[in-house]
């Protein structure tokens, strides 16, 4: 069997945007975005990641499971995404019915970007029996190739599902892909993508930080490579990144995550101290894409109820399917 596809996707252009805002501004903006929620009855989502004015007016907050499972069953009629584009496609194939909304378009994510529905139907089709596995953060046209889908926080339950008699198929992240291998014990065919943020943690800049700290448990995502997890005291999805936090008796904890998930962990954890891993190349770690959501965009979105999450009916149909498995396998 040949090496799937390999794409780099470290540095391209920033893509983020640095509004002036004075602490009126945003007051005023943050008002009119709940005014704009009560007359479109809409359900404002974000994930971890999310500046800390956008988490602050959201009515949920929490990573990919989490969030799929609120667009899942929200009554609401508009569901306002604030995370990146594959998160909003995922709750408007979840329910269809709603109109869904998100500040930027053009939020994509680089684990998304590594995998093109061409090039995974191309590599299928050298081996009949794949079951293909893939991690949320790809396309629906990804999803819709694909057997189930999973999140960072079921990946080892969907995993171990999954036929005994099949050869697996992980797609797009190969660091998450290898760490459930090390989980479950069952070896994978791993698409090799990887997200362009969690890959600027490195052995040494973790090193490092842990010098500094030497009391301070180590959490880190399994979008983090292998020589990052081998010194993590817990690898684990941003939700449970929080109950692991919550339960644990330590002072300070560093985080090698996003740096969106800081703000989220010390509302949770008032007393704690919390450290955000360092990269190599600075001391924070942030998501371009993630970060292209603005309060100003969101209140914009709201107000002109665009841009939208349109989907072809078969498409939604077909992606559906493995995401239902999914949500089935993890309630
Ligand atoms: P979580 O589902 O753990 O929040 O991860 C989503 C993601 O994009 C991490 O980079
Ligand atoms: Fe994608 Fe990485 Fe951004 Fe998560 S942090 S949305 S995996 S690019």
């Amino acid at each position: 069997m040949g090496d799937p596809i390999t794409l780099e996707h470290r540095g391209g252009p920033d893509l983020r945007v640095r509004e002036p805002s004075t602490p009126r501004h945003l007051d005023r903006l943050s008002q009119e975005v709940l005014r704009l929620k009560g007359e479109l009855n809409a359900v404002i989502l974000a994930h971890n990641y999310q500046a800390p004015e956008i988490q602050d007016l959201a009515d949920y907050v929490g990573d990919s499971l989490g969030l799929s499972q609120q667009a899942a069953k929200t009554e609401a009629e508009v569901i306002v995404f604030c995370g990146v584009h594959f998160m909003a496609e995922t709750a408007k194939i979840i329910n269809p019915a709603k109109t869904v909304i998100l500040p930027d378009r053009d939020a994509g994510c680089s684990l998304e970007q590594s995998c093109p529905a061409g090039r995974l139907e191309a590599f299928q089709a050298r081996n009949p029996n794949f079951y293909t596995i893939a991690y949320i953060n790809c396309s629906a046209e990804v999803k819709a190739l694909s057997d189930v889908i999973c999140t960072s926080g079921n990946a080892k339950k969907i995993v171990e599902a999954a036929p005994k008699d099949r050869d697996l198929l992980f797609v797009p992240d190969e660091n998450l892909g290898a760490w459930v291998t090390e989980q479950t014990n069952r070896p994978m065919t791993l698409w090799q993508g990887n997200c362009y943020a969690h890959v600027e943690f490195t052995h040494d800049s973790i090193m490092n930080i842990r010098e500094s700290h030497p009391d301070a448990p180590l959490v880190a995502h399994p979008e983090c490579t292998k020589s990052v997890r081998l010194l993590a005291d817990e690898i684990c999805s941003t939700e449970k990144m929080v109950g692991y936090c919550k339960a644990s008796d330590a002072r300070a904890i560093i985080i090698a995550t996003e740096s969106g998930m800081l703000h989220r962990l010390k509302k949770e954890c008032p007393d704690k101290e919390f450290i955000p891993a360092p990269t190599d190349s600075c001391r924070c770690n942030e998501c371009k894409y993630m970060k292209l959501n603005t309060l100003s965009k969101l209140h914009a979105c709201m107000e002109s109820r665009e841009p939208k999450l349109e989907l072809a009916l078969d498409l939604m149909a077909r992606a559906r399917a493995p995401i239902d498995r999914m949500l089935e396998l993890s309630a």
